[in-house]
């Protein structure tokens, strides 16, 4: 090996090894960056643990909310079957909820909303309702029929 080739070679591996030592810094940084990168968005916290969110009690059903009326429940989510009574839904206004009403009690139509029942979807498809912002809904429809 003459003395050019020797220099060149110890240039190149002078070369090699600043490439490796800033790749492996970048590297470093960048897991960092990645790791911040793919944290979750939200936590999931449970109502009653207070080692989660702010400290304040966790969101209910509602977020925190002040519980819906029947009637916003009823438009959002009820009256795209029993606005028209669509696959046999007791219409609104027609009488037919007060007589199921009538013959299973407001306690009988709560628990099979929750169910589901027939084409009816469990909780009519208002899976954050809470018991009593379905058994508003039920009232107001039972309302409608008197
Ligand atoms: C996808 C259509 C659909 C939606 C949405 C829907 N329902 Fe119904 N619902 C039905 C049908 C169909 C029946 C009749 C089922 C049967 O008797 O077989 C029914 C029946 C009921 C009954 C009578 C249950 C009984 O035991 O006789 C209640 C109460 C009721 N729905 C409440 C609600 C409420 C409250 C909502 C909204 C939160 C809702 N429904 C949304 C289709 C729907």
């Amino acid at each position: 090996m003459n003395k050019l080739a020797a220099k060149a070679a110890s240039a190149l591996c002078t070369l090699g090894l600043s490439v490796a030592l800033a790749t492996s810094v970048y590297a470093a940084v960048d897991r960092d960056a990645i790791i911040e990168r793919i944290q979750p968005h939200g936590n999931i916290c449970v109502e009653g643990d207070e080692t989660c969110g702010l400290g304040g009690p966790a969101p209910t059903a509602s977020a925190g909310a002040a519980a819906r009326s029947g009637q916003d429940i009823y438009n959002r989510f009820c009256a795209a079957c029993h606005a028209t009574g669509i696959l046999e839904a007791p219409k609104y206004g027609s009488g037919v909820m007060s007589a199921r009403a009538a013959e299973k009690g407001l306690d009988g139509l709560l628990a099979t909303s929750i169910s589901g029942i027939g084409a009816m979807p469990p909780k009519g498809t208002c899976n954050d309702c809470s018991d009593e912002e379905l058994e508003a809904t039920i009232q107001y429809m039972i309302d409608a029929d008197n």
